[in-house]
């Protein structure tokens, strides 16, 4: 099982060296006429002292995110593999090999420091741990292990989460997280995973987003049929998937009844944060919430319906939590429904509206209805355009400061994501990452953006 991993990495005739990569970000920086220090050129020590006034709070978590289904390739026991291989299949391409994280690890970790980074974030992947009920892969954990032993060798603080959108094949044709049993099978697996991996754990996530089925009740597709949002085009397509499938009860993650799935979900995050507690009490213990930067539209606005619905079950658990991550790309005029993004609006690749400044917004509203401290776990934009990336991180962390300096207790801030990569139904079209990623030959080039990101990382300071 671990053959590649051991024998690849090294011997990859089309993989990039460490120096090749150092090569690449110095010239990223000249090229780019990065005021900052140029990747690679500076030890982090050697970071010149910053003005006061910029500075950030001390050992401020600065990193990047991936989740596995979307970086790792061939995840073949999960859900996700399955919907991707259907006939008529909602997914614009399948995930295949992905960024092959699963086994260039070593590599993408090392150039995660080599950055200038102190914090990567990442996922397990509980199809692999679990690839059949009952049936736990020691090898796969002792993978996850490596991993997470990868990030303390480059001084990385591993943030780890837990359950990233994809689940066990055999969890979501009994039905996902609308099983009675869902919760307890959920619990387990989290404390296995614990026993075996939790000394080596910065921060645990329980979950990603477990608020986005009733997002979805927000959105509304351009194009789609006037006035359907998008949870009620996922239900369309669900019972398709589940004849296609031959899976009278399939649930996954987007696909199930939203309201089931909620309380499954908010459930399992309660056990599930116990059974870690159980297992290692003092390892901080959160959860990734997925918030827009919600403004109410001038008249008939519902935004504090929306609040109630998607955000204020969550805001609840994470007061018993021991920090909460905040995860925001975008701002939503809240009218009856969120509106389209205002005319003329620049747009990003996945039709959101260009809007930095979600992070300061959400980042305040999360501390004060919380009161836990905060930590960006995932902020960014899709774009082939790397100024673009670059201008919306600036003003990004700009207001993150503001809010800082406000009293916020924020204690990090996560860009999403590391690499171009899987971005579910969209493919590999959208393009978040900081590194871009050739899927034929898996060679990592850097963008100007992780180097302008990384040097303020190494600052510590704008
Ligand atoms: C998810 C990621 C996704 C990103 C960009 C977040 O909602 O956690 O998996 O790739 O947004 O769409």
């Amino acid at each position: 099982m671990n053959e590649g991993m051991q024998t690849g990495v090294g011997k990859r005739a089309n993989g990039i060296t460490r120096r090749e990569l150092l090569r690449q970000a110095s010239a990223v920086a000249v090229v780019g006429g990065l005021a900052g220090l140029a990747y690679g050129q500076t030890a982090k020590t050697d970071a010149p002292a910053a003005d006061k006034g910029k500075a950030f709070p001390e050992k401020f978590l600065w990193g990047c995110a991936t989740a596995a289904h979307q970086v790792e390739g061939n995840n073949t026991n999960s859900d996700f593999w399955a919907l991707e291989h259907l006939p008529q299949s909602m997914f614009k391409e399948p995930s295949g090999d992905a960024c092959d994280h699963y086994h260039l690890y070593p590599q993408d970790i090392a150039m995660v420091a080599d950055l200038g980074f102190n914090t990567y974030r990442f996922s397990l992947e509980w199809a692999r741990i679990e690839p059949e009920e009952g049936f736990f892969s020691n090898a796969e954990l002792d993978h996850y292990r490596r991993m997470l032993a990868a990030c303390h060798e480059h001084q990385l603080t591993p943030l780890l989460t837990y359950y990233h959108f994809s689940l066990p094949r055999w969890f979501a044709v009994q039905g996902g997280w609308a099983n009675e049993k869902a919760v307890d099978r959920y619990a387990r697996f989290c404390e296995k995973a614990t026993r075996h991996l939790g000394d080596l754990v910065g921060y645990a996530s329980t979950m990603n987003e477990p608020d986005v089925p009733q997002l979805l009740n927000w959105f509304n597709l351009p194009g789609a049929p006037a006035g359907m949002s998008i949870a009620e085009m996922m239900q369309m397509g669900l019972q398709n998937v589940r004849k296609q499938l031959n899976a009278p009860d399939f649930s996954g993650f987007f696909l199930g009844d939203g309201r089931k799935t909620r309380d499954g979900l908010l459930a399992a995050h309660a056990k599930a944060r116990e059974a870690m507690k159980s297992v290692r009490p003092a390892m901080p213990v959160g959860f990734n919430l997925a918030m827009s930067d919600d403004q109410a539209a001038p008249e008939d606005s519902h935004l504090e319906e929306k609040r109630k619905e998607v955000y204020a079950p969550w805001l609840d658990a994470a007061r018993h939590c021991d920090y909460l991550g905040v995860q925001t790309y975008s701002r939503s005029i809240v009218g009856k429904k969120d509106l389209p993004a205002p005319q003329g609006a620049e747009l990003t690749q996945n039709g959101m509206e260009f809007y930095p400044e979600c992070v300061e917004h959400v980042v305040r509203y999360a501390a004060k209805e919380a009161g836990v401290p905060i930590i960006v776990t995932e902020n960014g934009i899709a774009t082939e355009d790397d100024t673009r990336r670059v201008e919306y991180y600036r003003r990004a962390l700009a207001g993150l400061k503001r809010a800082i300096d406000d009293g916020v207790d924020c204690r990090g801030y996560v860009a999403w994501s590391l690499m171009d990569n899987f971005e579910w139904m969209s493919g590999f079209t959208p393009k978040f990452g900081i590194v871009a990623v050739d899927l034929k030959t898996q060679k990592r080039t850097i963008k100007p953006s992780a180097a302008v990101l990384g040097n303020i990382a190494r600052r510590n300071a704008l």
